[in-house]
């Protein structure tokens, strides 16, 4: 073989030969709503393996998967869910998983050998085609390396996982953060990760409480906190209102300071600020683009304003905080 070969980019590939890239057994990386996945035929356990591989994510950790509509739900689903079906006429396509017991379709590299299994429908028009036309269930986490900030462009895949990544440039991600976790295998539903669709708008179409358990409190070791879509630099939360005067403080003590703020607020002019959108959508959507930024800069410390928690802000204040654990004990990617 050639070694000119291996330097070879992959093209960003259309919906056809992305079908035909996950028949064979490859990867591709695709877009969602959400954040971009890296997908693999989730029938195909040996591909389902190269995932992993790829991430450098530990093989433990279980997969969501996508698919194009409840009926394609079923076929990995030990028997048909009520709330599920109440759910997914709420919410499918979009940013909702939901986890229930799982089929012997449901293969064990993608439940991490669990009982359960974590399905849902992206809202992107040329992922669901390419589900459609493999008609099987694509198996995706987050195409990024284990632990980093999750792509919300096509760009941010290439940055992540180096350009010999098969990837359908779907244009910037709608939503910007991960999906909305609900478990449904016990009798109160629980909420694994906060995401666009809020506990409130759960609560409201299966008209019942909705409890709390942080997805961490079951995968993390006893006394290790979890550092997620972490960005290199340090990330400092704050409260809006205190916002321009921690950035002035803490400008004599950092190599390099670099602040989200949104428009309205003003800093002295060698403070370098990356403005996001001032509305909880605009800010969860352009979150993790800014975080890459930051470190483009070679920021020392990120200072981030903390969302209100109503709607999405939850999620924001979430990811933000989990970016802000202490490194090296990931416990998600
Ligand atoms: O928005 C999203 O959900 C994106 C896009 C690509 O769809 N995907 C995503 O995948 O965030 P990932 O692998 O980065 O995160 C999936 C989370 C993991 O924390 C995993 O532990 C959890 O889902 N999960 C998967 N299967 C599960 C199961 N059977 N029970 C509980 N949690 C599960
Ligand atoms: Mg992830």
């Amino acid at each position: 073989m050639l070694n000119i070969h291996r330097s070879k980019a992959m093209p960003r590939i259309d919906v056809a030969t992305a079908t035909e890239t996950l028949r064979r057994g490859g990867l591709v990386a695709v877009p969602t709503e959400t954040v971009y996945g890296l997908a693999a035929d989730c029938e195909n356990e040996l591909a389902v393996r190269q995932i992993f591989a790829a991430k450098g994510r530990p093989a433990s950790h279980p997969l969501i998967i996508h698919v194009d509509g409840l009926a394609l739900a079923s076929r990995y689903l030990q028997r048909p869910s009520p709330r599920l079906a109440l759910l997914a006429k709420a919410f499918w396509p979009g940013p909702l998983t939901v986890v229930c017991e799982a089929s012997a379709q449901a293969s064990h590299a993608v439940t991490g050998g669990q009982a359960t299994v974590a399905i849902r429908v992206p809202a992107h028009e040329l992922t669901l085609s390419v589900i459609g036309q493999l008609g099987r269930g694509i198996a995706a986490p987050s195409a990024n390396r284990f632990g980093a900030v999750s792509p919300t462009s096509a760009a941010h895949v290439e940055a992540s996982l180096g350009f010999d990544i098969a990837l359908i440039d779907g244009g910037q991600c709608q939503v910007g953060l991960e999906s909305t976790i609900v478990d449904l295998t016990h009798a109160q539903p629980r909420l694994l990760r906060p995401g666009a669709v809020t506990s409130a708008q759960l609560e409201h179409v299966l008209n019942v409480a909705i409890g709390a358990v942080p997805m961490e409190s079951t995968v993390r070791a006893p006394g290790m906190l979890a550092s997620h879509y972490a960005p290199r630099a340090g990330l400092e939360l704050v409260e809006l209102k205190d916002l321009v005067v921690r950035a002035h403080t803490r400008q004599g003590q950092q190599p390099r300071l670099v602040v989200l703020a949104p428009d309205g607020f003003d800093f002295a002019e060698s403070v370098e600020v990356i403005r996001i959108p001032s509305a909880a959508e605009g800010y969860a959507q352009a979150l993790y683009r800014s975080l890459r930024q930051a470190d483009a800069l070679d920021a020392s410390l990120i200072l981030a304003p903390l969302p209100t928690r109503a709607g999405i802000g939850e999620a924001i204040a979430d990811r933000l905080s989990k970016a802000a654990a202490p490194k090296g004990n990931t416990s998600d990617g």
